[in-house]
């Protein structure tokens, strides 16, 4: 600011404030174009490109949009162009940099890439998530501490997990007594690799009791394993289990699309590396449900398959498919 416009500016000055809130608005557009038209050309181009360069891509587009929008519309209001750059990049900076980065993360969190997803958009401090079948609640923990929720998210699960996250509110529940009993309106229903457990009559009745406790465009996402070209080391036994699993996996998806055929698909790829010796301790302990009905003879047996099949290092993908759909 020179002198004069030091002196003529007031804290009270309401045009001032309504030309502030202008610019900040043109800002904001500026780095949504940049940002979020960054992602969508990965997005429908599929060019093989890490995340993080993506998302750094996606943040420097979105300060080059917001500076040249901001320079223009500043030049309308009778700066020269000089002055009017230098004001796009000083007054704005560390703030837009900041935005960025938050919108982002948010993309990031809550669709593993990055990937625009509008449903993520009212994901916000406010909102009230629910997990059905959370296990030990990590995810929603993770959630809350990313996104800094301001309602603590409620996991709800049948069994009573040991070492569970202290970020959510737990209530060990069956998933349709909770529902029916429930008077709390939701913004996002997760069920992460849960839904499998439930008979597809009881999965209908569950869905349409999500629904009913979901605020008006609220969420509800079904995570499930990809049912093709799945990756996650197995022995001979636990193959055929899953094998088995991921076609009823097939038949439940079929049996929501078409229940709720407007629902949306996604399919996420997380890159994994982990120790065999970590992998063994994660069979032991049943990670997966295709794990559950073995008997202690058969996880023995699979162990010492999957020595002697396995590197020291495990390196795979797990993916997931995940179906959303809105109030
Ligand atoms: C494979 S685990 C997934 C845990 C967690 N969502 C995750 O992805 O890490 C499935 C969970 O669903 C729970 N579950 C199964 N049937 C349920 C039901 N009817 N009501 C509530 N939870 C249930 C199980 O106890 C188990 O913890």
């Amino acid at each position: 600011m020179d002198t004069t416009a030091k002196a003529n500016f007031h804290w009270s000055c309401k045009h001032t404030w309504k030309r502030s809130a202008k610019n900040t608005a043109w800002c904001l557009l500026g780095c949504a174009i940049g940002d979020l038209g960054t992602i969508l050309f990965f997005q429908l181009t599929k060019i093989p490109f890490p995340v993080l360069g993506i998302m750094i891509l996606a943040i420097i587009n979105g300060l080059i949009t917001s500076i040249i929008l901001e320079t223009i519309i500043l030049m309308r209001q009778s700066f020269d162009f000089s002055k009017a750059f230098k004001t796009a990049i000083g007054m704005s900076f560390i703030s837009m940099i900041s935005m960025e980065v938050a919108m982002n993360l948010t993309d990031y969190f809550l669709t593993g890439g990055a990937i625009l997803t509008w449903w993520v958009v009212p994901i916000m401090l406010n909102s009230e998530i629910l997990d059905i079948g959370c296990g030990r609640g990590k995810i929603l923990g993770n959630l809350t501490s990313k996104l800094r929720l301001a309602n603590k998210p409620i996991g709800i699960d049948i069994e009573q997990h040991k070492d569970r996250d202290k970020r959510i509110i737990f209530n060990k529940t069956d998933a349709i007594n909770y529902l029916k009993k429930n008077r709390k309106k939701f913004d996002l229903i997760l069920l992460k690799q849960t839904i499998h457990f439930l008979p597809l009559k009881d999965i209908k009745k569950l869905l349409l009791l999500c629904m009913n406790c979901l605020n008006f465009g609220g969420r509800i996402a079904i995570f499930t394993l990809a049912t093709s070209k799945n990756e996650i080391p197995t022995f001979l036994k636990m193959k055929k289990k899953l094998s088995k699993s991921l076609k009823r996996d097939q038949k439940i998806l079929r049996y929501i699309n078409g229940l709720y055929p407007g629902s949306v698909s996604k399919t996420f790829s997380f890159k994994v590396k982990i120790s065999r010796e970590k992998y063994v301790e994660m069979i032991k302990n049943r990670y997966i449900s295709t794990l559950l009905h073995l008997s202690s003879a058969d996880i023995f047996k699979g162990i010492s398959e999957i020595s002697r099949k396995y590197n020291k290092i495990l390196n795979f993908k797990d993916k997931l498919i995940c179906r959303i759909f809105k109030k």
